[in-house]
């Protein structure tokens, strides 16, 4: 097989200047989008959800079910006060993280926050596969929950530093788009050997 992986790049970039937050909402792809681009610019990639239930040693509907909401925002502020210490990282928030206020400040303050807008019908069609995983969409008809979410939510996810859109079957566009905005805007310098 003469096939060439073609996500692997080789070094092109640099250093990350301040860590990159990719925000938005369930089923935006920040994870699978976000791992894709830490491994092409050679940065570490955290998920804040896996670090979340790391700390708690549950999982996330355990917590909600558990504790509630307001105690697993409050680990999300926590976790998102330690991921954002230096060395910077690639991290994919939780889709409320950014819209929890406090957070948010953090966020803002410390790094680089890309929102990751997808169109509502493939955000429905990914979150249907497995909504056990998520609580906010055990109770009601998923597409209410998720247009009531787009609708409270995208007003704040507009405070993010850049908006990039990424629509089904083009994950390796989103990334390259987020590589080349991020050497604009001097997040990450481009490395000088060529
Ligand atoms: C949530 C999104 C989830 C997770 C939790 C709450 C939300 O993360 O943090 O279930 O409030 O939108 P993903 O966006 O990775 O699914």
């Amino acid at each position: 097989m003469t096939q060439k992986k073609e996500n692997k790049i080789s070094k092109p970039y640099g250093k990350l200047e301040k860590s990159v937050i990719l925000i938005g909402m369930m089923g935006a792809g920040k994870s699978s989008i976000g791992k894709m681009l830490a491994a092409q610019i050679g940065a570490r990639f955290v998920d804040s959800d896996t670090e979340i239930e790391k700390a708690a040693k549950m999982t996330i509907p355990e917590i909600f079910e558990l504790h509630g909401e307001a105690f697993f925002r409050d680990g999300e502020k926590r976790v998102f006060n330690r991921l954002l210490e230096p060395p910077p990282a690639i991290i994919a928030a939780g889709g409320g993280a950014f819209a929890h206020a406090p957070t948010r400040e953090i966020i803002l303050m410390s790094g680089y926050s890309v929102w990751l807008k997808v169109n509502r019908e493939t955000l429905i069609r990914r979150v249907s596969k497995r909504p056990e995983k998520r609580p906010l969409l055990a109770q009601g008809d998923i597409e209410n929950t998720i247009t009531r979410l787009m609708n409270e939510r995208y007003p704040i996810y507009a405070e993010a530093d850049i908006v990039v859109k990424s629509d089904d079957g083009r994950r390796s566009e989103t990334v390259k788009v987020i590589s080349e905005i991020l050497i604009n805007h001097g997040i990450l310098t481009k490395s000088d050997e060529t």
